[in-house]
C-alpha cells in the first residue's frame, strides 16, 4: 500500500494506479479505524478496481467547543488495518497541505438540509465536511466514494453535494456496524467511561423499540419518538439532543410515518456526542 503525505505523492501515487486502468473508489475517513470503516474499505473494493482511503482530522467541520484536538489518533495500526483490508493508497495530509492558504475562502454551502437534525446544533460542521469532501474529490478524482449510513445526514447532504454540484462520483452507502450490545461503533466511543459506555446501547434499544411499534402499525411520529425517549431518559448517564423521524430525502418531518422514513438520534453520553439512526420498515427487524 501506498502512503502519500504531499499532493506530489498523491498525483505519483494516483498516475500509477490510474495506468493500471480500471475505476478507484475512495473511502474518506478521518482515522482511528473501526469495522465500520473498514466495511466500507471491503464495499469499495466490490465496486470498484482500486481502492484508496483517508485520513484527515478536518478542523473545518469541528466547532470551536468540539473535540479537534483531542479526536483519537493512531496512524500506525489505521496503515496497518487499510493494508490488511486490501487497500492499494492512503492519503494523509498535513492540515497544511490540505487547506496551504489557511481558512479557504471558498466553501461549500450544505444548503437548508443542514439546518436539521445534527446540521441544527453543529453550525458550520456540514459546510466544513461538504468543503473537505469536494476537496478530496478534486484531489483524487475517484469513480466511486463510500460513505457510512451511521452518518445519515452526512451520507444525504454528499449526496446532493454531488448531484446539485455534478460532482461526476458515484456515491455508495454501507450500513451501520454495531457492537455485540447495538452500540454503533464511532472514533468517539473511545472516550466513554465503563458507566458510559454500559448506559450507550439504550440508544439503539430506543430506536428498536420505536421499529416495532412501527411494524405493529403506529404511525404517529411522536409516539415512534417516544418509544425512544423511553430508553434513553432513565439512564442518568445519557441525554437526548434530538430524535426525529425524517424523510430520507428531504429531511423533512415525516408525519404520519411512512416505510422508508428514517428515524435519527443524537444523545450524549457525559460529555460525548453519539448518533445513531435506523430506517422504518414494515417487518421489524
Ligand atoms: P469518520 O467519522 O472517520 O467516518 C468515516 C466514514 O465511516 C463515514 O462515511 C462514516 O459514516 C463511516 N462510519 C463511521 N462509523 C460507522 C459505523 N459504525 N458503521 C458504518 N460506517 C461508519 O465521517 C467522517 O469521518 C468525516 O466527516 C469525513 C466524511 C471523513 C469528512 O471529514
Amino acid at each position: 500500500m501506498i502512503i502519500a503525505r504531499t499532493r506530489t505523492e498523491l498525483a505519483d501515487a494516483l498516475g500509477r494506479l490510474r495506468a493500471e486502468g480500471g475505476t478507484l473508489g475512495l473511502v474518506p475517513t478521518m482515522g482511528f479505524l473501526h469495522e465500520g470503516h473498514l466495511s466500507l474499505v471491503d464495499r469499495a473494493a466490490g465496486v470498484s478496481d482500486h481502492v484508496a482511503a483517508t485520513i484527515f482530522v478536518n478542523p473545518l467541520q469541528f466547532g470551536p467547543d468540539e473535540d479537534f484536538e483531542q479526536y483519537p489518533r493512531d496512524e500506525a495500526r489505521d496503515v496497518r488495518l487499510l493494508e490488511e483490508r486490501g487497500a492499494e493508497l492512503v492519503f494523509i495530509p498535513a492540515t497544511g497541505v490540505m487547506y496551504p492558504s489557511g481558512q479557504p475562502l471558498v466553501t461549500v454551502d450544505p444548503g437548508p438540509m443542514s439546518d436539521r437534525l445534527c446540521g441544527a446544533f453543529r453550525p458550520g460542521h456540514f459546510r466544513g465536511v461538504l468543503t473537505v469532501v469536494s476537496k478530496l474529490f478534486g484531489l483524487l478524482r475517484p469513480d466511486m466514494a463510500v460513505f457510512g449510513r451511521k452518518d445519515f445526514q452526512q451520507a444525504v447532504l454528499i449526496r446532493k453535494m454531488v448531484q446539485d454540484l455534478e460532482l461526476g462520483v458515484e456515491v455508495v452507502t454501507g450500513p451501520i456496524v454495531r457492537e455485540p450490545d447495538g452500540l454503533a461503533l464511532s472514533s468517539r466511543n473511545t472516550y466513554l467511561s465503563p458507566e458510559e459506555r454500559a448506559q450507550a446501547p439504550a440508544i439503539q434499544a430506543g430506536l428498536k423499540a420505536a421499529a416495532s411499534r412501527f411494524a405493529e402499525g403506529e404511525r404517529r411520529a411522536r409516539s415512534l419518538v417516544e418509544a425512544v425517549r423511553a430508553e434513553v431518559e432513565p439512564r442518568s448517564l445519557l441525554s437526548l439532543q434530538y430524535a426525529e423521524l425524517v424523510d430520507p430525502e428531504s429531511l423533512e418531518p415525516a408525519d404520519p410515518a411512512f416505510e422508508g422514513a428514517v428515524l435519527a438520534v443524537a444523545a450524549f453520553a457525559g460529555a460525548t456526542r453519539l448518533i445513531d439512526n435506523l430506517v422504518l420498515a414494515a417487518e421489524s427487524r
